[in-house]
């Protein structure tokens, strides 16, 4: 359809049904098998026969048949024909669940997450999909916060490279039927969420704001992401979906025109947060604010008509809103063709296919992060084992938000070594319930360890405990959890901890163990790819994009800190008078960035081209990396810079490039980046971003706590 056709069609439009477009609802809502509280026949916001046929979008439906059934009932129903937009949250894939964001993230391979998007955009448009609510662009700080797995940790880089790498697997494919409309969110800052507690405000300033919460954002923007939705949250004193600030950088100051959809009921929601005084208001300052679609609440299509006879809201400003939700359908061709790649015999080559399950099973071994290894991994043998915990036959480990993949067929760390030929003992030793007190399965789990050489002892945090509504105030493993690990070790100490989470935890109850990696949430193929790294078929090569805090009173924790005037330092003097705890270290357990591999990369040696770096110029940073081991591995080498001396304060450290590289045994290599001005700079009050004249130290190696360092000046 033409940009004249579309303009043509909305003059055709009543104030009615361009309120409707801007309307989207829950698929069982229109197929009256809702028993929805908010919009279901008794909810409140419940559709009246004439406003269900011409609502613009569905979300949570189960696949082709179903979007098809809907859409051709929708088109004989809707007096200007007009297809609906069909949505779904595709996280971490549809079908075939792949590991969790958080997990995937630690791979710093946006190759890998770009075929990730594309594979579950394949699967998801064949299911009649065209918009994904995905990826999840928030910052994080907060290990409390249940939805840390939802996205790429701390770093605003990697965060950005991470997001845009996703915008890109679901929204180019050379073939049209299966490109999928990315969504970012949620706008703005939710991951700062007070207290980690889930919805709760954020008051940032800024320069917080603009040098680290908004990259993501920013980044799927600029990847052409063509939704984006807004947080539930406040931000600094209004609701993200009412807020004219987020307009203003959003719309202004970035330039994105595409459609901003409301989170899940936040429209209505502005009056709970004390913004709205009521649907009307609520409608009023959602629509000012160019929040184009409302989701699930429905004071567009209640009081839309009565705020534009009253002159509040303009019928320009309602045609801008359904111009762009017009514009989306059809750039995603809805209007030629409003199945898109629905297929109901399609799904059966797609879902769950070969290839799909091989790059799930690659993609959770490439997750993984090996934490501890004193020479116990890989194991040697595939006998002698004994296999315990409450994750060592767990099918909830794909992960939560992971849309219509079945925990029924995912794959087990038992089924994942019987396939090896691993010959082991089972013991469950306790239940995977974060308050669970039955620990009479230990003594069985204690027998195993003694008549075993190894121990294999899955532990961690269930799946039902990590997402959305999911904010923790104890981040420990469960104390029946504790129990079993303290009963087993006391008499095998030859433990390997593998560990199933979606956040990273406090791990200081197993920290005896030889040998301890995290899975995450890996999806589908989680117990293969884990049997994949215990014997050696794959190496480990992931790096912690989130801090695992020594105890939770450490939250918020993030690499990139701030010095302060009284920076403590364990060795340093006055070391009383400084800024840290009396009954805790501020360092995490495990640092952002940190890793092991069965190999062992040994960094020495960075050079820099000069000592100075001008304007317009680039400075080269090179290191040697030598695989100082039998074993081919990967390592993220990584570079981090600190501005000594600016006219702000700046972080300790902060991530400027990484490069993943793989060496085989014993080969040694030259890593090199360039630095310039644009990597020096950051955001200043009136929003200006430039750099500032004066010294810099260059770190470069395996994590964030890297020693090797250079110093240089930057003169603008
Ligand atoms: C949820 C989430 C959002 C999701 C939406 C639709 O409450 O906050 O991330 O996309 O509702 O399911």
């Amino acid at each position: 359809m033409k940009e004249k056709d579309i303009l043509q069609l909305m003059q055709k439009m009543t104030l009615e049904q361009k309120l409707g477009q801007m309307s989207l609802c829950e698929f069982g809502d229109l197929m009256q098998n809702s028993d929805n509280a908010f919009t279901g026949p008794k909810g409140e916001f419940a559709l009246t026969a004439s406003q269900k046929k011409i609502v613009g979008g569905v979300l949570n439906f189960k696949g082709a048949a179903e979007m098809i059934e809907l859409q051709k009932k929708h088109l004989e129903e809707d007096p200007n024909k007009i297809p609906l937009l069909f949505m779904m949250d595709v996280i971490h894939g549809y079908v075939t669940a792949f590991p969790i964001p958080l997990a995937l993230s630690c791979s710093f391979d946006t190759k890998l997450a770009e075929h990730v998007a594309r594979a579950s955009a394949v699967e998801c448009a064949t299911g009649g999909v065209k918009i994904t609510y995905s990826p999840m662009a928030d910052l994080m700080r907060d290990a409390r916060w249940g939805r840390v797995m939802e996205g790429y940790g701390e770093d605003p880089m990697l965060s950005a490279r991470m997001s845009a790498a996703f915008v890109k697997g679901y929204q180019k494919n050379v073939d049209p039927r299966f490109v999928v409309g990315g969504c970012a969110k949620h706008f703005a800052c939710y991951g700062a969420a007070e207290a980690g507690r889930d919805y709760n405000c954020v008051d940032l300033s800024d320069y917080t704001m603009n040098n680290y919460y908004l990259s993501g954002y920013k980044a799927c923007v600029d990847a052409g992401v063509m939704m984006v939705m807004t947080a539930f949250n406040s931000l600094n004193g209004a609701p993200c979906t009412g807020n004219m600030m987020l307009r203003r950088k959003l719309r202004e100051e970035w330039g994105f025109d595409g459609v901003v959809v409301s989170d899940y009921n936040s429209v209505a929601e502005m009056i709970n947060h004390g913004y709205a005084k009521d649907l009307r208001e609520a409608a009023k300052l959602a629509i000012q604010a160019e929040c184009d679609m409302e989701m699930v609440s429905t004071s567009y299509l209640q009081t839309g008509a009565s705020l534009v006879e009253s002159g509040e809201l303009t019928m320009e400003q309602i045609d801008r809103s359904v111009y762009r939700i017009l514009s989306l359908k059809n750039k995603l061709g809805l209007f030629e063709n409003p199945y898109g790649a629905a297929d109901v015999q399609a799904e059966k080559k797609y879902y769950r296919c070969p290839d799909f399950l091989a790059l799930a099973r690659s993609a959770a071994a490439e997750s993984a992060v090996l934490l501890k290894n004193e020479g116990v991994l890989p194991l040697k043998k595939k006998e002698g084992i004994a296999l315990i915990g409450p994750f060592a036959d767990s099918k909830e480990i794909i992960g939560g938000w992971s849309c219509n993949a079945d925990n029924k067929l995912a794959v087990t760390v038992r089924t994942g070594l019987e396939e090896a030929g691993a010959k082991f003992t089972y013991a469950a030793g306790c239940g995977d319930a974060l308050d669970e007190t039955d620990t009479s399965g230990i003594e069985e789990a204690v027998k195993a360890a003694q008549e075993s050489e190894t121990v294999l002892l899955c532990l961690g945090e269930s799946m039902r405990y990590s997402g959305e509504c999911k904010s923790r105030t104890d981040l420990t493993l469960s104390p029946a959890q504790q129990e079993l690990f303290r009963h087993v070790y006391a008499v095998n100490k030859n433990v390997v901890v593998v560990l199933f989470q979606g956040r990273p935890l406090d791990l200081r109850a197993v920290l005896d163990a030889p040998a301890i990696f995290t899975m995450w949430h890996p999806g589908t193929e989680g117990g293969r790819a884990c049997a994949d790294l215990l014997f050696g078929k794959c190496n480990f090569g992931g790096k912690l994009t989130m801090s695992f805090p020594y105890c939770v009173g450490q939250m918020p924790l993030y690499y990139n800190h701030y010095n302060t005037g009284r920076p403590f330092d364990p060795a340093g003097n006055l070391a009383e008078w400084k800024s840290k705890y009396i009954d805790a270290p501020n360092a995490p357990l495990f640092g952002f960035g940190y890793g092991l591999s069965y190999s062992k990369f040994v960094c020495r040696d960075v050079r820099l081209s000069s000592e100075t770096l001008r304007a317009g110029e680039k400075l080269r940073v090179a290191v040697k990396v030598k695989n100082d081991s039998d074993v081919d591995g990967s390592e993220v080498i990584q570079l981090y810079i600190r501005d000594e001396a600016a006219s702000r304060i700046r972080p300790v450290r902060e991530l400027k490039d990484y490069k993943k590289i793989f060496l085989k045994a014993h080969e040694e290599t030259t890593v090199e980046f360039f630095l310039e001005k644009k990597d020096l700079a950051f955001w200043h009050e009136g929003g200006q971003v430039y750099a500032e004249e004066g010294e810099f130290t260059v770190f470069v190696g395996n994590d964030s706590a890297a020693l090797n360092f250079k110093k240089f000046v930057y003169i603008a």
